[in-house]
């Protein structure tokens, strides 16, 4: 970069990492079954869109799909390990309590000095991360980040609670995002409502040696849909103005994957035709922090998402969290 020049932040690379083992919802309804827990695939197809969805295998971490993912951004952005100097892991379903997930996958990477740290904002820890990479990188604190969502949902399911353990799946997403004279991300907005813990989440936590509480996966899903086909029309019209940009302007609106129908909600909503919505929930499920750069770099590698396009990326989560980036690819 020249002195003096303007600094934005811009991706230059994608990459993604799904576990090998596949499971179709004809395979979860048999293994649901032999627990005596009913479900169809005809069920899960309408009311999710959901078809099929990765599983890690036992001893697999949240830092072992992120390294699979990192390692194919940074080749797609022709950077090697050493060139990083920050690390932002979002996730959900981390390796240890602690240290974090990046700090593990920094010593896995071979990258170590620069700042790791992990972000917890459920599904929407991926446009979170890039937000605080994006302006780490225009303070100046930064100039080559890998920012990753990965998630190991499996290991935190309910298999006897047919209205949860279906929706989510295993896998990883990352993006390299450089210093660039170009923007780059636009904008970005992010909001959070901790009146709304209770309608999602993982309860249990380790104390005195054990673990108190329920630590699967709870879930009211009437009302996180309801809030989150609100929130995603705000937050969408909130950043396109915040960069002074309008929905016509789109070329691809890439929302957390957790329903066909709230993201095709969306779509209308925005007045945006239904071939602009990055579709990736029938063959991932929802992955949580996972699923937006997971759909990213799918959309990146199919050819659709080129250089130049605008797209959005918007998340929705736990927490309640929301929100969305706007950026030129
Ligand atoms: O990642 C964070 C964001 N998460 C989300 O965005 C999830 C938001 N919520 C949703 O996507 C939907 O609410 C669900 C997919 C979770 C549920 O869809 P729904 O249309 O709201 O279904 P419902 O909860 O109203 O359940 C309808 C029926 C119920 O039976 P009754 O009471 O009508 O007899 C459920 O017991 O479907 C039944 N059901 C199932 N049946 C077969 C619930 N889960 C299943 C299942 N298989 N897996």
């Amino acid at each position: 970069m020249k002195p003096n020049a303007p600094r934005y932040s811009r991706i230059t690379g994608t990459g993604s990492w799904l576990p090998p083992r596949r499971l179709t919802n004809h395979d979860m309804a048999a293994m649901l079954a032999a627990r005596g827990v009913e479900t169809s695939d005809e069920w899960i197809v309408e009311r999710t869109g959901i078809r099929a969805r990765h599983f890690a295998d036992d001893g697999v971490n949240a830092s072992d799909l992120a390294l699979h993912a990192a390692r194919h951004a940074l080749e797609a952005a022709g950077r090697r390990a050493e060139d990083v100097d920050l690390i932002i892991v979002a996730t959900s379903t981390p390796d240890m309590v602690f240290p974090s997930t990046a700090c593990i996958l920094q010593a896995k990477l071979g990258a170590s000095g620069c700042p790791a740290f992990d972000v917890q904002a459920v599904c929407s820890g991926f446009v979170y991360g890039l937000t605080i990479a994006d302006a780490m990188i225009r303070a100046g604190s930064a100039s080559c980040a890998l920012v990753i969502g990965a998630e190991v949902f499996s290991r935190i399911l309910d298999f006897d609670d047919r209205t949860t353990c279906v929706l989510f799946g295993d896998g990883a997403g990352a993006v390299v995002l450089e210093a660039s004279e170009e923007p780059g991300i636009l904008a970005s907005d992010l909001h959070a409502d901790g009146r709304h813990v209770g309608i999602l989440c993982t309860p249990g936590t380790v104390s005195g040696g054990q673990v108190l509480g329920d630590p699967l996966l709870k879930m009211d899903g009437q009302a996180v849909f309801k809030l989150a086909i609100g929130v995603l029309e705000q937050s969408a019209r909130a950043v396109l103005e915040k960069a002074g940009r309008s929905e016509a302007d789109l070329d691809w609106l890439i929302p957390h994957q957790a329903n066909i129908r709230i993201m095709q909600g969306t779509a209308k909503k925005l007045k945006l035709p239904l071939d602009k919505l990055i579709v990736t929930v029938h063959e991932h499920g929802n992955t949580s922090a996972a699923s937006v750069p997971l759909a990213l770099d799918a959309a990146v590698k199919s050819g659709r998402v080129k250089r130049g396009d605008t797209v959005m990326l918007e998340g929705v989560g736990g927490g309640f969290t929301w929100g969305a980036v706007l950026l030129d690819f």
